[in-house]
């Protein structure tokens, strides 16, 4: 512990933390239900943060931290990742829409909360920890709504949403945020900001199917969820999730386009980032500095297992990266891959932010994950996506878009289209030179990512819960935030006037209608 305070103000200076120390010690609660890494460690990142500043940190997750940290308790439920992996293979989900597959996982969601909140850990903590309470909330925003249980259960203090991509159409309403599907692409399409009419259709049907099974089908079952193991205590859960002080989402504009934001919405980026390079281990630093014409390096993410990929796909990679002059790092789950090349090399984990920082390495191919795209950022390495599921396509698009990287879809890989995409970005120059200008933007708002999300959890928790920031949307239905209802009662009005005025005209013409004239007098006189 002495070493650790001794360090600490070697780190905060590491870290560009130029903030007066917290006036008060708060008691900070994380709940990070996802069981994959890549989720997990841009919230380890903030939490860490935190509990270095000298605030008392409780996180609920299935990663606890590796070396423990002063004043950071993990709640253990690393029982999570057997379950998450039974639940559905990413790597044949290259051609499913991703709302369809937010829908497939969702069973899958309800068992993972079901079983997390019946867990001996969960209970214990219950039961010895949660009356002490709480000064703030940390939730994962995204489909385990019945945890908000917890929330409840340790005194409703003020919440922080934070999610490791960019969120979707339900986030940004869950702060009241403005959403456009004009311009604001979901990030759960492969659409960028420049929408055609079709896409543009697209991105509205997206939306608002996502919402209806969000906020329908998900809210419904999770309230169920919660009832069964908090009783009638807790809020509904749709209330609960309209309570956020603050939205913490972990894409960046310099990664996605430029939107309107809130004050309480933070885009911060590249949180996991670590500035300093460490060595490489073994006998990989001498591999890649003896690569005379550079160095590919092929990882598909922890979620896609590259031994799940069709057989003829696998294999049509491995015949195109024979073709290649260069050396390939590949990531992946067994010791041995069939058919590899002598030029390729595989490792069941390799050191990437490491990898990608060395200078012989040229080209990234990647699934597109937001993590990874964010360390290519940084290390300024072009990318080669071969988009899966979530926001996969949505990240390998801006890629393109930003003249960085290029794509090629699991269906047409074939070995020549393969060898053909990986010499293109290999030989044509300007992807490396659009990076190095990308990568120098990415840098300047990394650095003061976690400064931002610092200042503002403190923010938050000087104001108790700052609900000044809280959005007037909030308060309205959506017909009204649409302001339908006022676009309605203009056309009423208008419509009224048209047909008062047609009326009076009307009138006005009877009543000087010469034509008329003699019969309705014959008439009149008739009677008389
Ligand atoms: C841990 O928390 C205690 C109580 O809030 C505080 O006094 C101490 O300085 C913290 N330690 C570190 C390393 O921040
Ligand atoms: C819960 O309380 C017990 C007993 O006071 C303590 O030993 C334990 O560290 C606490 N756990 C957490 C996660 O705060
Ligand atoms: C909203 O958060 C506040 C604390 O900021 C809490 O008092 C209130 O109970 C919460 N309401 C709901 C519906 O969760």
């Amino acid at each position: 512990m002495g070493a650790l305070i001794a360090r600490l103000p070697l780190l905060l200076l590491a870290l560009g933390l130029w903030l007066p120390a917290p006036t008060h010690a708060a008691r900070i609660l994380g709940i990070f239900p996802t069981p994959s890494i890549s989720h997990q460690l841009p919230y380890q990142a903030v939490m860490k943060a935190l509990a270095a500043r000298g605030h008392q940190i409780t996180v609920i997750s299935p990663d606890p931290l590796k070396e423990p940290v002063t004043n950071y308790t993990d709640i253990d439920l690393s029982f999570s990742y057997k379950l998450f992996r039974q639940m559905i293979t990413f790597a044949d989900m290259s051609e499913v829409d991703p709302v369809t597959v937010v829908k497939l996982l969702t069973p899958g969601y309800f068992q993972l909360v079901d079983e997390q909140l019946g867990s001996k850990q969960i209970q214990d903590f219950l039961k010895y920890n949660a009356s002490q309470g709480f000064d703030l909330v940390f939730y994962e925003w995204w489909g385990y709504e019945a945890l908000f249980g917890l929330i409840h259960a340790v005194g409703s203090p003020p919440q922080v949403g934070i999610l490791s991509f960019g969120g979707t159409v339900v986030q940004w309403r869950s702060i009241g945020n403005p959403h456009n599907p004009a311009i604001n692409p979901d990030a759960l399409t492969g659409f960028t900001d420049q929408m055609t009419f079709w896409e543009r259709v697209q991105n509205l049907m997206s939306n608002i199917i996502l919402t209806w099974h969000w906020e329908g089908v998900m809210f419904t079952e999770h309230e169920k969820i919660m009832r069964k193991h908090f009783g009638s205590a807790p809020p509904p859960v749709y209330d609960t999730s309209r309570n956020l002080s603050l939205l913490i989402l972990c894409n960046h504009w310099t990664l996605e386009y430029p939107r309107a934001l809130l004050p309480n919405v933070l885009q911060l980026t590249g949180l996991h980032v670590r500035e300093e390079t460490r060595p490489l281990p073994g006998d990989l630093q001498t591999w890649i500095e003896g690569a005379e014409h550079g160095v590919i390096y092929f990882s598909l993410g922890t979620n896609i297992l590259c031994k799940d990929l069709p057989a003829e796909k696998l294999q049509a990679i491995l015949r195109a990266l024979a073709r290649l002059p260069q050396r390939v790092l590949w990531k992946f789950e067994n010791d041995e891959l069939p058919g590899r090349p002598p030029n390729v090399r595989v490792a069941k984990w390799l050191p990437q932010q490491d990898i990608l920082a060395h200078p012989k390495v040229r080209l990234f191919i990647t699934q597109g994950g937001l993590q990874s795209f964010q360390e290519a950022a940084y290390h300024a390495v072009p990318l080669l996506g071969i988009p899966f599921m979530g926001d996969q396509q949505y990240n390998v698009a801006k890629m393109v878009s930003a003249g960085i990287g290029s794509r090629i879809p699991l269906k047409d890989i074939t070995e020549d289209s393969m060898y053909a995409a990986t010499m293109e970005m290999l030989e044509n120059p300007k992807y490396a030179e659009r990076m190095r200008r990308f990568s120098g933007v990415y840098r300047e708002h990394k650095a003061r990512s976690l400064e931002t999300a610092l200042w503002w959890v403190e923010y938050v928790l000087r104001h108790e819960g700052a609900p000044h920031l809280r959005a007037a949307s909030l308060r309205l239905a959506w017909y009204e935030l649409l302001l339908l209802d006022v676009a309605a009662a203009v056309a009423l009005a208008a419509l009224a006037a048209l047909l008062l005025a047609a009326f009076a005209l009307r009138r006005l013409w009877r009543a000087l209608r010469p034509s008329t004239a003699p019969a309705h007098h014959a008439r009149l006189r008739k009677d008389q």
